[in-house]
Parts: C-alpha cells; structure tokens; sequence
C-alpha cells in the first residue's frame, strides 16, 4: 500500500470517527450547531413520517413548523416516495438541457389552471428566492420601471434581490448595497400604497396575501383587491409571494383567493418540493412573458440549470394529486378551525395572549407584554436582552418538555406560528394544544419560567 493510500484510508478512519454533528460544526455551520445545542433541540432524527419525527433517543415530535410549510402532505408521504423511485428507476432525460422536459408542460398547467386567475405560463426553478430574483427582472422588463415597492415585515428570501424587498433591517445589515429603487410600505394601509404608486415609477408591489414571518398577519378584508385595484390603474405589477401560504396552506390553493385577488404574478415554493426534492415556480401572464422571452434570441434568456428538472416535475405533480386526492383544503379549513377553537378555548384567560389568528392551517398565537407588576419585570427585563428570548424559551420548553416542534415568526418575535402538516389529525391538534396550554401556564408563573430564560440569556452571550 502507497505511502497516500495509506493517508487516505487514516484520513477516512479518522472522519468516520467524528459524529456528524461535529463535523457540521466543524464544516458547515458552528453558530448555528451551537444554538441548537443552547436550545436543546440538537436531536438526532431516525424516521420521519406525517406529522411525527422520531428521534435516535426514543423521543417522538409532533411536528408543528413542517419545515416552514414545506411539508403540507407530511413528511416521507409513500406517494411522493414512489413518484420519487419510480423516475429514478425509469432512468429518463435529466438535465439534458437540451430537450423538452416531458411533464414541465403539465404541471406548468396545472398550477396555472389551480391559481385560477390570469396566469398561463410557469417559469421554474428550485427555492423562492430565486422566483422571487426572476419576479424581480420580468416585472423591470415587462414595465420598463425599476421601482419596486414591498410590505413593512415582508420575507420574500434571502439572495440579493429578495433581500432589498426584506421588511426587516436585521436580514439586510452587514450586506452592503442591495437594489436600488426599492420602497417599503405599510402593510394594511391603501392610501400609502396609492401615495407611491402614483409616481408611477414601481414596477411590482409584491406581497405575502397573509404576511407568514411578519406574524400571521391577514390583511383587512379590502386590502389586497384594493392594492390590485390601484396596481393596474397605475400600471404597476402585483407580485404574489405564496411561498409559504401556497398549496392549500390557508384552505384554498392560494392564499389570496380567500379574497377574490388575482395576481400578475403568483411565487410558489416549498410544499411544491413535496418535502424531498427542491422545487419553485413563478406563474405569470402571457403578457409577461412575451416582455421577456419574446424572440427565439431571447428564448433562454432568463433559465437555470436545475430549472425543470425532471424529478422536481415529477414530485410537483404527484404533490398535487396528494394535495387534491387527501382534501387538502378541507381538510386545512377544518382542522385549521379547530385548532384556533382549541388554543381560545385553553389559553382566552392568560394575560400575555393577546389574539389567536389565522387562517386554515397558518395560525399564530400573538402575546402581548404582561399587566401584572411581578410578570412584567421579568418580560422587559429579557425583550431588553433580545427581543426573541421570551418566544425562544416558549419553543425550547414545547420542545423540551412537550415533544412539540414550532417556531417564533422571523420577522414578529411577539407570535408564536403554528403550521403542522395539512395531514394533522384532531387528536394531535389536541395533544399539541395541551401542551401549549402547560407551557403558556408556566409563564405565568413567575419563578421557573424566568429563571430558564435567565440561564438561556447567560448561555446566550455572543450567540
Ligand atoms: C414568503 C416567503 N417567500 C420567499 C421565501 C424564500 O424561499 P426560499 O427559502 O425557498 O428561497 C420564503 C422563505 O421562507 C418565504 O417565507
């Protein structure tokens, strides 16, 4: 054996020796293994199947985050597995890059067909940001207009260009310079959308129909049909980011269908992966289209490499006869409905709740700072340390103690979201809601509650 054979095979050892947490804090992503680790959620996952993950210590998860709102069918759904191993084992044209993907066609039309609106044409890709980033230039193309308006506590992803449309400054900082000609507005508020749009210089006003990370805000019943009102008087596009309220999240396909609205364009993502395999799309207009593609010369102007990749076709169709085969809106509307029910029903008389709110199965408990003087010391004193510690330690315990997954809002730490898989049943629904409830009763009692927030916040030093 060579001398850098033998190296090699010391090398493997060595690795195969180093649990895989180490080596992802030590290659990939330390600060993010540490705050697991801080939060106690640093488990091991063996199997993960519907709505309950299945830890390596014996622990069972009730999944209430479904990989934010990727995993409306649940996770490992044997349909969207046999779509998955029946393409592999068929061994067909993938990423040719040369030809016409066989089911792109297909599911292209039957997104369109179920947003239901005035889209026709699908450009495809794989993660939000980058409908979002293709949003962002067609709406330039098709207008002429560089200005692009968002909401106050929108999240419409991470890359540059969805980040300049970021409505909150802590994603932004640090960056440097994003797009230029971008304009943040309130979210709910006609007349300023009017104000701006009237300068005639925005291209798009993109919104979330129900804003996710901003706080499960809904908007007022006159807001999105009066924004695509103004929109179109103004020749001004209505970007639709249902990233996370897509596919039957809210009840109907599409979130902005609780309120007649129809979109120029409609950005969707996550749960059209079907938890497995990454997928995105933005539907628009033939109008758009044509502003953009509009020559043979320009007929891969704008494309990517993974761009209707013949798996991701493959699961986006077999996500949807899921989604339509389980009732996946009724089933969001009535469990959606019972969980609200439950959580007012158990936690109406706790001071620091402020509202429960939602929509199908995207539902948010918004708390409130406590009145009473023994409780309130306590709160200020932590939102002063970090405004996420009070809605971190709810997390951790659910987790902790409950086997409950959930999460804050990334742009409201004041809402605590709730979005389990459209396949949850009542009883999960009522075992999560007991836990919740303990939870919640726990910070109300002054001692234990802050005293772990307290230990959180000296562990948290740097963090
Ligand atoms: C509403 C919304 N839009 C866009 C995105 C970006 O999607 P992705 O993370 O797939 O890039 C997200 C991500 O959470 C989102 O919630």
């Amino acid at each position: 054996m060579s001398a850098t054979i033998q190296a090699q095979e010391f090398h493997r050892t060595e690795q195969a020796a180093i649990l895989p947490e180490q080596q992802y804090a030590g290659s990939v992503n330390p600060q993010w293994a540490r705050l697991l680790k801080l939060l106690g959620m640093n488990v091991r996952y063996e199997r993960c199947l519907g709505a309950e993950l299945f830890t390596s210590d014996g622990r069972r998860i009730l999944d209430f985050l479904s990989g934010y709102c990727v995993h409306n069918l649940g996770h490992n759904h044997p349909h969207i597995i046999e779509a998955v191993k029946d393409e592999l084992d068929r061994r067909g044209p993938a990423m040719l890059q040369s030809h016409i993907p066989e089911r792109a066609g297909e599911l292209a039309a039957r997104l369109c067909s179920l947003a239901d609106g005035q889209v026709t044409k699908a450009f495809f890709c794989s993660s939000g940001s980058e409908a979002i980033e293709a949003s962002i230039k067609f709406a330039r193309a098709h207008t002429r207009r560089a200005g692009l308006l968002y909401a106050e506590g929108a999240f419409h992803g991470l890359t540059c260009g969805a980040l300049s449309l970021m409505g909150d400054p802590f994603w932004k900082k640090g960056f440097g310079s994003l797009l230029n000609d971008t304009q943040q507005i309130p979210f709910n508020d006609l007349g300023e959308l009017e104000r701006h749009l009237r300068t005639k210089k925005f291209a798009a006003l993109f919104l979330e129909p129900i804003q996710g990370e901003g706080g499960i805000r809904l908007p007022s019943n006159d807001y999105l049909a009066g924004a695509a009102r103004l929109c179109k008087q103004f020749g001004t596009l209505l970007v639709l980011d249902e990233v996370q309220t897509g596919f039957f999240r809210t009840g109907p396909f599409l979130a902005a269908h609780h309120y007649s609205v129809a979109g120029d364009m409609v950005v969707l993502a996550k749960a059209l992966s079907g938890g497995l395999v990454p997928s995105g799309a933005l539907l628009m207009t033939d109008q758009i289209y044509d502003s953009v593609y509009g020559s043979l010369k320009r007929s891969l102007i704008h494309t990517s490499t993974f761009s209707e990749n013949g798996l991701a076709m493959r699961v986006g169709l077999a996500v949807l006869d899921a989604l339509e085969s389980q009732d996946a809106s009724g089933r969001s509307n009535d469990r959606g409905n019972y969980l609200r029910e439950r959580l007012r029903d158990q936690l109406s008389g706790f001071e620091m709740i402020e509202e429960i709110r939602g929509q199908g199965l995207f539902t948010g408990i918004v708390f409130r700072p406590p009145r009473t003087l023994s409780l309130r010391l306590g709160y200020e004193a932590f939102a002063k340390i970090h405004p996420a510690m009070f809605g971190q330690v709810l997390v951790m315990r659910l987790f902790r103690d409950h086997g409950v997954l959930a999460q804050i809002c990334g742009n409201n730490f004041q809402v605590l979201k709730l979005v389990p898989p459209l396949i949850i049943t009542r009883h999960q629904i009522d075992e999560a809601v007991g836990a919740i409830r303990q939870v919640i009763q726990l910070a109300h009692s002054p001692s234990v509650f802050w005293s772990e927030a307290l230990g959180l916040a000296r562990r948290a030093v740097n963090v």
